[in-house]
């Protein structure tokens, strides 16, 4: 993105590095995570306002241990080391590290010494010392010295400050750490034990603006408006008179990518969506009356169910469902978009816009490396090989909640923008077993009355995912006077940030018991209900 006022976030490996680029962008700054290694010249050209340094796990004596470039101190702009980031700044400028005996990890007291500009408005006076019983207990002795201001800060480290750098001042201690915070405020360099970042630290975020505005200077101008002004520009820039195809898929991120794209280069972009069979219920007609009516939009629409149905036929393998529903999907894109050739009105397909979010793009560049794969996930690299395509991704720079934002400031319709996440592969991978046009729609029924109950009762924005899933067990039921042996169905329901972990949702049992109730009264082949209680990990959200 070319805008001036960001924040540099190096990270050194830290399972809270990205939450510290989603803090400084919720204070309106623009903020991008590079590895720990980012080359200095290249830092310079992206010419930050301030650097964070994020924790990690490593050890400043580990054989392995990530260092920065020590030029980043040259800089001349604020650097803010945060846990293991304090502990390699303070290393790097001299200071002296120990060894951890014992980590410290959990809620700390965090006494303020000094009021920099970096705890500006934090804390509560600390009563102990004058008005005795009244106040936060005096545990420190320390503290019975002089009146501190105190608060509440989340600490998770090894290792810590025994000697800081010249040029440094302590200002701020806890019982365990009485070096948890130092300054040095000539060079406008500050380092932290604890993390702000988490909401565990009461004032973490008041500590983050003061960096980002007392310190950096930083002015809070991102915002999804300025961000549709500066991707605009992009686009037009990139693509030109050039034709642009775009899978959509119903959910949220194709979608937005295709609206904002549409608004640039309006007839050049032609949507591409493909009905694989495996759809929930009306989900093709929906996408379609929105893009369609609501934007205008170009939308071809495919319904490819009978050939995906028939190369599913017999395969129970969840991988190789996956591979057969992603590879299938190329070949139909493939054969839709090279009908496109091109008129004078609309020109042929050069660019594949899609969807892809900002964690996917850390993954692939953050110092753990891309994670193993667990699921092979659908992803369109295939469609650019065959099809000679370039691709354009508006989004790479964007969180989750940032897109959302962005679907409505573009004044896209709620139901589309908190849409639950829906996987590529779709019912076949909730259909446990062989997939079937008969237990699709089995599943189908189901999966429409788990989301009715879940929007009737207020909860589906409060869920990240909600949905059934078909096992391939039958179980004895009793209907009327008859005995049954059908089907069970298992009802899946999550809360989760980002999908990377999940916790499953204490629904209301009386939520749970309609549910259940409609389910076997109405879906015929059914006649039992479980509740899903697994967390992930070490469970996944989805069962295939
Ligand atoms: P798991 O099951 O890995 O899912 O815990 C995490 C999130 O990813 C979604 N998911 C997929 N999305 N293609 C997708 O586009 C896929 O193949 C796929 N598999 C899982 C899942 O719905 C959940 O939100």
């Amino acid at each position: 993105m070319n805008l001036k006022e960001k924040i540099l976030v190096l990270d050194f490996g830290s399972q809270y590095t990205q939450l510290i680029a989603r803090r400084v962008r919720e204070n309106k700054v623009y903020s991008e995570i590079l590895p720990f290694n980012f080359p200095l010249d290249k830092i310079k050209e992206f010419a930050p306002k301030g650097i964070i340094l994020s924790g990690g796990p490593s050890s400043v004596y580990d054989k392995k241990a990530p260092f920065p470039d020590m030029g980043i101190f040259e800089l001349g702009i604020p650097v803010l080391g945060i846990c293991y980031g304090m502990q390699v700044m303070a290393y790097c400028l001299g200071g002296k590290v120990a060894k951890a005996v014992k980590r410290e990890y959990g809620r700390s007291e965090l006494k303020i010494d000094s009021t920099s500009d970096l705890f500006k408005g934090t804390g509560k006076k600390w009563q102990g010392a004058k008005g005795k019983g009244k106040g936060t207990k005096n545990t420190s002795p320390l503290v019975t010295r002089h009146s501190s201001l105190v608060t509440v800060v989340w600490m998770s480290h090894g290792d810590r400050i025994e000697q800081y750098p010249s040029g440094f001042k302590p200002i701020a201690r806890t019982d365990n750490s009485p070096v948890a915070a130092i300054a040095d405020k000539k060079r406008n360099f500050f380092a932290l034990q604890f993390h702000p970042e988490v909401v565990h630290t009461v004032e973490g975020n008041r500590i983050l603006k003061n960096f980002l505005v007392n310190i950096c200077k930083c002015r809070p101008e991102w915002t999804m408006k300025s961000f549709i002004e500066t991707a605009t520009q992009e686009i037009k820039e990139k693509t030109g008179k050039s034709g642009v195809v775009c899978a959509i898929s119903g959910g949220v991120d194709s979608a937005v990518t295709a609206v904002l794209i549409n608004r640039v280069v309006k007839k050049q972009l032609t949507c591409i969506f493909v009905d694989n069979g495996v759809l929930r219920t009306g989900e093709a007609i929906k996408v379609e009356n929105t893009l369609k009516k609501h934007f205008r939009m170009k939308i071809i629409c495919v319904d490819a169910s009978g050939r995906f149905m028939r190369k599913l036929k017999g395969v129970a393998d969840p991988e190789k469902k996956r591979k057969i529903i992603g590879n299938e999907f190329i070949k139909v894109f493939e054969e839709q978009a090279k009908k496109l050739k091109g008129d004078a009105k609309r020109p042929g397909a050069k660019y594949l816009a899609q969807g892809t979010l900002y964690p996917d793009v850390i993954e692939s560049v953050s110092f753990k490396g891309p994670s193993a794969t667990i699921k092979s996930h659908h992803n369109v690299g295939g469609l650019l090989k065959h099809m000679k395509l370039k691709l354009i991704e508006p989004l790479r720079e964007l969180f989750k909640d940032e897109v959302r934002a962005l679907g409505r400031e573009l004044g896209m319709p709620e139901e589309i923008i908190n849409r639950h996440p829906f996987p590529g592969p779709g019912l076949a991978i909730r259909i446990i077993g062989e997939v079937t046009e008969k237990r699709c729609n089995i599943l189908r029924k189901a999966d429409a009355i788990v989301l009715e109950e879940i929007k009737r009762a207020g909860f589906y924005n409060e869920l990240w995912q909600a949905f059934a899933v078909l096992l391939p067990v039958k179980t004895v039921g009793v209907m009327g006077d008859e005995r049954t042996y059908e089907n069970v169905i298992a009802v899946r329901a999550v809360k989760s940030l980002d999908g990377m972990t999940a916790d499953w949702a204490r629904l209301p049992f009386d939520i749970l018991g309609i549910i259940s109730n409609r389910i076997i009264n109405e879906v015929k082949g059914v006649n039992r209900v479980v509740y899903d209680i697994s967390s992930k990990p070490p469970s996944t959200i989805e069962w295939e």
